[in-house]
């Protein structure tokens, strides 16, 4: 079943867990997670970002959508990471149900002015809006980018943002970073900070780079308000690891029949331990309700 994203983060808001948001850029990965959440009883959100959308073309969309459509759990295709008006519009005529807005390195003032056109044009045609405030860092090897310096939301300034430009959820900047911290050591979410934040704008927030944090830490975060994890390297690193695995073993494997499933095996597990961990596993049925 295909959702706004509005109406998906509306449940997991009020029932205190966090839907997984994956990002896919090859069918492999529409299957990964549609399975896993078909398994879990779980929602998901499908979200590609920019650069995705130039390695798979438009019309992949209208396949996700397809298979969105036909699923028994609820799912939404997001538009990850949109940086500027024509990403949003491109996505909108793709037949994405949600957008991000990310002008989270322009000034306060200019990311309200965007964020609010955006928000006219996608609430129009019944498309839901993520925008973010702060800077989410970047670790070595993210497709996602990021920022070299985290910049924490300020509550105040979240506050007056969210009632500014009439977004549905807001992506915070608590401390993580987009990819795995290889050098970096993990870093110490300010859930103290979230809290604040949760408090003053009463809408649901989003956690980017939710891979390879600490798992104590995350099942913190949607008790504070987080409704969405967005989830991209550590499912990739766990496909293409096995991938290469598969390949250098059996040399003389050449069809994907022979060499995806065990892939898909490998980024389904972790797919479905972060839907345990996010607390979303079983909750399908409260949007059927
Ligand atoms: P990770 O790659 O750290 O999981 O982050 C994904 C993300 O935030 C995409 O927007
Ligand atoms: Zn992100």
């Amino acid at each position: 079943m295909l959702m706004n994203m509005k109406e998906l983060l509306k449940v997991a808001y009020k029932h205190n867990f966090a839907v997984g948001s994956f990002n896919v850029a090859n069918s492999e990965f529409v299957r990964v997670v549609i399975e896993a959440a078909e398994e879990k009883n779980a929602p998901a959100i499908i979200q590609i970002h920019p650069n995705e959308i130039e390695l798979v073309g438009d019309e992949f969309i209208a396949y996700v959508r397809e298979k969105c459509r036909n699923t028994k759990v609820p799912m939404a295709i997001h538009l990850d990471h949109g940086s500027s008006v024509k990403d949003v519009m491109r996505a909108i005529r793709n037949g994405y149900t949600s957008v991000m807005i990310d002008a989270s390195h322009a000034s306060f003032e200019d990311n309200i002015s965007i964020t609010k056109e955006v928000v006219k044009i996608a609430h129009d045609v019944n498309v839901s809006v993520e925008a973010e405030l702060g800077t989410i860092g970047s670790n070595e090897g993210s497709s996602e980018g990021g920022a070299d310096e985290i910049l924490y939301t300020d509550p105040e300034d979240a506050k007056r943002f969210v009632e500014e430009t009439g977004i549905d959820t807001l992506a915070v900047a608590i401390g993580t970073s987009h990819g795995q911290y290889k050098h970096a050591g993990k870093p110490k979410l300010r859930l103290d900070l979230l809290e604040e934040i949760n408090h003053r704008v009463g809408i649901p927030l989003v956690l980017h780079g939710g891979s390879d944090n600490k798992d104590e830490e995350i099942s913190q975060t949607y008790l504070h308000g987080i409704a969405k994890i967005n989830l991209s390297t550590d499912m990739k690193s766990a496909f293409f690891g096995e991938m290469r695995r598969f390949l250098t073993e059996q040399q003389e494997a050449y069809e994907p029949d022979v060499i995806m499933p065990s892939a898909r095996k490998a980024a389904q597990k972790v797919v479905k331990q972060k839907m345990d961990l996010f607390n979303s596993t079983n909750k399908a049925h409260l949007y059927f309700s």
